[in-house]
């Protein structure tokens, strides 16, 4: 109703967020010689996350405790780059202007938070016996937190290609 009655009087409507000094300063703060640390340190727990479920898999096709072994790893590890990989986008959200005023960061925010919790769950609940963890409940959390690491990344891409959040407008 608001939005019509603005329309009526041939205004245009105007977003606050965009007012916002800061909307455009978008471009990475952490950064080694210009190359964004958060893009480059999120592959490891994208794909040691992936790595614990496979390894849990065969785990239970071969019975090979070294399979077992391997998930320890894996999830520890899983949890220990997400650390890294959360305190660099931390930093970004917190210390660029455009990151910090837009929503769609804080959901990204929240989203990985949540899949810290779970890959440091996966990986404590396996230091009280990592062989016996894996069947049946060891398993089903990390296929659970395959979904949530497709998801986080899949919005972080989001994050990127279409607000051009972390990125570099050249020189
Ligand atoms: C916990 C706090 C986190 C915050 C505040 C955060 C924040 C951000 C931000 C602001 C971006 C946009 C690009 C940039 O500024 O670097 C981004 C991108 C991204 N994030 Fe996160 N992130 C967090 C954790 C994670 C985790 C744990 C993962 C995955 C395991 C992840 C996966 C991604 C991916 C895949 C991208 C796209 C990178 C690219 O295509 O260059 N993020 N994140």
């Amino acid at each position: 109703m608001a939005q019509e009655m603005v329309q009526e009087k041939g205004e245009t409507l105007v977003d606050p967020i965009e007012q916002h000094p800061g909307f455009e300063d978008t471009e990475s703060k952490v950064g080694l010689w210009g190359h964004p640390l958060h893009a480059m340190s999120v592959a490891f727990p994208v794909a040691l996350t992936f790595c614990a479920f496979g390894a849990d898999g065969l785990y239970w096709l071969s019975g090979n405790p070294v399979w077992a072994w391997a998930a320890l790893w894996a999830t520890g590890t899983a949890f220990l780059f997400g650390l890294a990989a959360g305190a660099t986008g931390t930093m970004e959200l917190l210390m660029v202007p455009g990151i910090r005023i837009r929503a769609a960061a804080w959901t990204h925010f929240v989203i990985a938070v949540l899949l810290l919790s779970l890959l440091g769950a996966n990986w404590g609940y396996r230091l009280y016996g990592y062989e016996a963890a894996v069947l049946p409940y060891g398993i089903l959390l990390s296929g659970f937190n395959v979904l949530v690491v497709m998801a986080t990344g899949w919005h972080g891409g989001k994050l990127v290609f279409d607000y051009r959040l972390g990125t570099s407008k050249g020189s």
